[in-house]
């Protein structure tokens, strides 16, 4: 053909890759995979079918692993891992490194393995996911080497449980299995049951880089074997993969004392100004939804268009989309793949079937039989449409229009995921106000779909919670090394006393910055070690509850700079200091103890610390290998609700309600029950201290009849369960309904895991250059 006519026509051949190699290590393993456990692959079954999604030809046949099968590969982690972790991070490096290292020399094998497994363009497989996962080994081997001065007063958290998706399986692999081995964790992991392939040709690599036995299992199945896993003795449970899913993980780990990391759903906006590079943004949206055939959990599912330049956008991309060519996934010369089973593509059919709303345009490009579908975007829909909220994890594009930058930002906020999103703006300063405006652990600025193992990735709301890559992911597989006691369980002193004198010693609730009674009217009397009365605490319910969270809500305190929390801070501390000897009579006369004063000064003293925090407490600039700089900053987590303890009355309160001031979260305070009194006055130092109305609710009362509802309300982000595992069980079991996040709490002096209790990291990703 002449160059001329290949210019005029953009006519291209196909480039088919040679799928041999990937063959051959099947059929080397006798057509057969299965569970690979304590260093060794066992025995495999026929029990389940793989198939090469883009022609429908089976691969392999896989083993359904059972509930015993599971339990022998936790058995074998759990026996592996205290060598493991006394071996120390530079041989657990070395390791690693082997690992990347055999990775990279069997790049292709996985590349081809990959895309003829899952479907998708062997361009991604070849350019993208292997990358990125040898990266990962490459950089976790750097951070086993660097646990021993850097994280010392960190530790291994034991066997973790590891559950991934089919979208990106080995990225996701590595995503799990590097950072949990790095720390000293050895792992059983569970593939998607649509993609095992590239596990187990990991499996074979782990044996030829000297993992030790026992240290990488993987366990083959569906979603039996995964809750199997979730329901064994592992420490951990990593997910990633539905919400519907996460949730119900959520549930079945509550009360077991199992840590947890949720890498859910999304619908990520992809928002573009009116002074954004058109063409650019254009080629970034092919990107955003259809890599991996928008089968991406942090696909830009949802356009967000300036009005003034939508019909021009609309046009170019339709024009861009018609060029797009799907078809078969081992031709390099393809943009577009096959959707990973046959059920996705029938879900992703019946969504966009059953939606009347808007405009549908399908790319005007040749679909292939099968299991194809072509790029589709649905214009002119609104905010609340079900396409516009609901995740359709397929290459359907929607899109909505907006007028100011504030209202980008409303329509993009308006969902309950909180993944990513991107934005285009050729103006840096519009660009850097909004990306920390948009409710998302990842935000894109004229780019999109960029990840690196440096970088943190994870979500907020209904996404998820936790981080992988960087150092904050590095959280996930660590715990401190010195354990946290059990809080001591204090029963209420009685007696039937009356007060010395006869003024009304009822206290009130604190609750939008005003007194307030409580919502029921009932109050407790409070009595002295020796049954005298000291007062009446009241007793709180699910509408004081109410009242306080939306108080938080409107308050305003996360948009403050570290500067004014601080003096607020220390505002707090000069005004209790001045109070000493009343508090610490209080807490005496409350406990029949006589620290009461050494706690005060503690509680002044955790002010001063946690002031002197606010403005420090700082995020990093990744070191990622591209033109860009990955700004990883720390948020506010949002509204915390916490059950403080009743061992330090006056303490237990002041430390988490610092923390999460200092951190710009707004909190509602469950006092202790037994000891109550310290906290109702402490209100009153509130009210001298300029702390604004909602920032700091104090609630009191039963905790047991408080901590459900805290669970359950959809307004909290966050509950700090500092009271003792009884509760945080009753707040974990119903902590799903907004895949909210319970947290333990820390060592008094742990300053560092306080601070990150009440963050979270997002990473602002800007390239640069021409
Ligand atoms: P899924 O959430 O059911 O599967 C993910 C993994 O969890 C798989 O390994 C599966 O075997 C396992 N699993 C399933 N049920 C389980 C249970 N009860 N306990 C423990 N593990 C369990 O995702 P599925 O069914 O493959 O896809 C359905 C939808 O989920 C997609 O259409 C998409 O919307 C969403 N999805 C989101 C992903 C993300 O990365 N955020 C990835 C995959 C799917
Ligand atoms: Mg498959």
């Amino acid at each position: 053909m002449p160059i001329e006519t290949i210019f005029d026509t953009m006519e291209y051949g196909t480039a088919p890759e040679d799928r041999s190699v990937a063959l051959q290590w099947i059929a080397n393993h006798g057509g057969l995979i299965g569970p690979y456990v304590n260093g060794a692959f066992a025995p495999a079954r026929d029990d389940l079918t793989i198939r090469n999604p883009a022609t429908g030809e089976k691969l392999a046949g896989m083993t359904l692993c059972t509930k015993d099968e599971v339990t022998e590969a936790v058995q074998s982690a759990r026996a592996a891992q205290p060598d493991w972790q006394k071996a120390g991070g530079p041989a657990r490096a070395r390791v690693l490194y082997a690992l990347a290292r055999l990775m990279q020399k069997h790049a292709r094998l996985l590349a081809v393995m990959e895309s003829l497994d899952n479907g998708k363009p062997i361009r991604e497989s070849r350019d993208i996911d292997i990358p990125l996962a040898i990266r990962h080994f490459y950089h976790h081997a750097g951070h086993a080497q660097l646990m021993p001065s850097a994280l010392a007063d960190r530790v291994a958290l034991g066997v973790c449980g590891q559950i991934i998706p089919w979208n990106f399986p080995l990225l996701m692999l590595a995503w799990k299995i590097a950072p949990a081995l790095a720390m000293g964790n050895t792992v059983v992991l569970k593939p998607a049951e649509y993609t095992p392939m590239t596990a187990m040709i990991f499996a074979d690599i782990c044996s030829q880089a000297g993992v030790p036995p026992g240290v990488v299992n993987i366990v083959t199945g569906d979603g039996s074997t995964g809750a199997a896993l979730v329901d064994a003795s592992v420490d951990k449970i990593a997910f990633t993969g539905s919400t519907s899913v996460g949730r119900q993980i959520q549930e079945a780990t509550a009360g077991s004392g199992k840590s947890l990391t949720l890498e859910l759903g999304g619908k990520s906006p992809y928002i573009v100004f009116d002074d954004a590079d058109i063409d650019s943004a254009v080629e970034g949206l092919v990107d955003a939804i259809w890599f991996n055939q928008g089968q991406v959990c942090c696909a830009g599912s949802r356009l967000l268009i300036h009005e003034a330049i939508a019909d021009d956008f609309h046009n170019r991309l339709k024009a861009r989309m018609d060029k797009l060519r799907i078809g078969d996934p081992l031709d390099k010369s393809i943009d577009v793949g096959a959707i990973v089973d046959p059920i996705q593509l029938q879900q992703i059919q019946a969504l966009v079937q059953a939606n009347t709303a808007g405009q549908t345009y399908h790319a005007q490009t040749p679909v292939p039989e099968g299991c194809f579908y072509p790029p589709t975007l649905i214009t002119g829909l609104h905010p609340a449409d079900t396409l516009m909220q609901e995740e359709i994890f397929g290459p359907v594009l929607v899109s909505t229009t907006f007028r100011t930058p504030a209202e980008a930002v409303e329509i993009a906020n308006n969902s309950k995921y909180g993944l990513a999103a991107t934005l285009w703006t050729e103006n840096i300063n519009l660009a850097l106000e909004i990306a920390p405006k948009l409710v998302a652990g990842v935000v894109w600025v004229n780019a999109t779909n960029l990840f690196d193992a440096a970088a943190g990735f994870g979500g907020t709301r209904e996404s998820g919670f936790g981080r992988e890559g960087g150092w904050e992911g590095l959280q996930a597989y660590s715990k401190p090394r010195q354990p946290l006691p059990e809080p001591a369980q204090v029963t209420p002193f009685t007696g039937q006393g009356a007060a010395a004198d006869d003024i009304d010693r009822t206290a009130k609730l604190f609750i939008g910055g005003k007194q307030a009674r409580p919502d029921g009217g009932y109050s407790q009397a409070i009595f002295g070690p020796k049954g005298q009365l000291l007062g009446h605490a009241p007793i709180a319910n699910r509408k004081d509850i109410r009242n306080a969270v939306q108080a938080q809500l409107a308050c305003g305190w996360g948009k403050t700079t570290g500067h004014l929390r601080a003096q607020i801070l220390y505002y707090l501390a000069e005004n209790l200091a001045a109070q000493t000897s009343r508090f610490a009579e209080r807490l005496d006369a409350m406990t029949g103890l006589t620290t009461g004063a050494e706690e005060v000064r503690a509680a002044v003293d955790v002010l001063f610390t946690y002031a002197a925090w606010a403005d420090k407490f700082e995020g990093r600039a990744k070191s990622v290998p591209m033109r860009a700089v990955a700004l990883a900053m720390r948020e506010p987590v949002g509204a915390i609700a916490a059950l403080c303890s009743d061992q330090h009355p006056l303490l237990g309160l002041v430390t988490p309600m610092a923390a999460a001031l200092c951190t710009g979260n707004s909190i509602t305070l469950c006092a202790s029950a037994p000891f109550p009194l310290a906290a109702t006055d402490f209100s009153h130092i509130l009210e001298a201290s300029d702390v604004p109305a909602g920032v700091v609710n104090i609630l009191t009362g039963p905790q047991a009849d408080l901590a459900p509802h805290l669970g359950a309300h959809m307004g909290l982000d966050t509950v700090w369960c500092l009271s003792g595992a009884e509760l945080t069980q009753e707040v974990q079991a119903r902590a799903s309904s907004n895949i909210k996040r319970v947290w333990q709490g820390a060592a008094q002096d742990d300053h560092d895991s306080w601070l990150d209790a009440g963050t979270e990291i997002k990473t602002i990703w800007i390239p640069y250059g021409e």
